[in-house]
């Protein structure tokens, strides 16, 4: 994947609008159905996004996204559905959503390979396909809007080697990585940026694992492995690719007994994800704001299904070499230092909801109030 300009920056301070969530159902419509047909007022936009292990989806980007759609067309509906890490049940879901009428399609891959396929029978019926958050490998993409992947494994990387450093951990000790799902592209950026941090700094990576799915409980299971086959002690540094996964560890670690975690790595800003970083159990998250690239996503919807065609602010490549339009934001790194600065400041969380009773002392400790 390569950018090819300057990337765009979209501000990361508005408020997170209120989150609306059909509870205990993963797929359904965000908005009364209005007529479709060639009516843009009234369009019907498809959002599929990939797994409901992960806690950003069902928080973040479905509310975030429904909420810009109705902001901007009060007339059109949201069709939803989670492929619950199941890449055929994507494709039917995306079917479905063709049969429906969709007018355009946003759609956040479970397997960006396989996923070509929707692209393509999207493009037989005319409906434009963007690329959400994970690149899709398709020539006939209309879109892709995501976040600076590489950058992510970076800052990731980075931190953990300065947590080990700060820690004077001797050159040499061992580290553990838990990436992401083989089936995603992102997955393999962040692993890349991650590597090229800690590969030339000294430490060395033990064991490596790609976790299908993203599953937070297999990233559990292997750790657990891992700690018994290395000894827990050898374990000075974990890499892991989000909070959900990296949470995983945490937990293998701590049923083997550990008392002084070492610094653990994650991504999401997820509210569990801070909240262990407060708690000195994780030592950072990548906070990648949900709310420009919701928000960008429903608006480049809006305008697919009025008939523009709109430029990126860059283009990416896909691995088989095409070209795609695109927006690609800035990922910041979070450490207790800067959870106020922010999370809290962009609304993706209240302090009320981060510094419950049990980590009310934490919240003190480092400041967010
Ligand atoms: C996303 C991450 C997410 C992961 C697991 C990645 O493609 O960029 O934010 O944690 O998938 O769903």
């Amino acid at each position: 994947m390569k950018k090819s300009t300057t990337r765009a920056m979209l501000g990361v301070g508005a408020l997170l609008l209120a989150i609306t969530t059909l509870a205990g159902c993963s797929n359904g419509s965000d908005a009364s159905t209005g007529s479709g047909g060639g009516d843009a007022s009234k369009a019907k936009i498809g959002l599929l996004l990939p797994d409901s292990v992960t806690a950003r989806y069902a928080s973040a980007d479905r509310p975030l996204f429904t909420a810009e759609v109705k902001k901007q067309c009060s007339g059109c509906s949201v069709i939803y559905a989670n492929a619950d890490g199941d890449a055929s049940k994507q494709l039917q879901q995306a079917q479905s959503m063709l049969t429906q009428g969709v007018k355009v399609l946003v759609l956040d891959p479970f397997d960006g390979e396989a996923a070509a396929s929707i692209v393509q029978q999207a493009k037989a019926k005319k409906v434009p396909v963007i690329s959400y958050d994970r690149l899709i490998d398709s020539p006939d993409l209309s879109y892709y809007i995501s976040f600076d992947n590489e950058k992510v494994g970076e800052l990731q990387g980075q931190a953990l080697v300065d947590a080990l450093k700060a820690k004077d951990v001797p050159s040499g000790s061992g580290i553990i990585m838990v990436n992401g799902s083989p089936t995603d592209n992102n997955a393999s950026q962040f692993k890349k940026g991650a590597h090229s941090v800690i590969d030339s700094s000294g430490y060395k990576v033990l064991a490596e694992y790609d976790t299908p799915g993203w599953d937070p409980a297999k990233a559990q299971d292997w750790a657990a492995g891992q700690i018994s086959k290395l000894g827990a002690d050898k374990i000075t540094g974990v890499y892991a690719a989000n909070d959900d996964t990296g949470g995983g560890v945490i937990a293998a670690l701590k049923s083997a007994g550990v008392k002084t975690l070492p610094p653990v790595t994650g991504q999401d800003a997820s509210l569990a994800g801070i909240q262990r970083i407060l708690a000195g159990e994780q030592y950072m998250t990548v906070y990648k704001a949900f709310k420009p690239e919701a928000s960008k996503a429903a608006d480049l919807a809006i305008q697919f299904a009025k008939g523009k065609s709109p430029k990126g602010d860059t283009t990416v490549k896909t691995a088989k070499g095409d070209s795609v339009q695109s927006t690609l934001l800035e990922p910041v790194a979070v450490t207790t230092k800067n959870v106020e600065s922010t999370v809290v400041k962009d609304g993706l969380y209240k302090v009320t909801q981060i510094c419950t009773t049990q980590y009310a002392s934490a919240c003190d400790a480092a400041g967010v109030k």
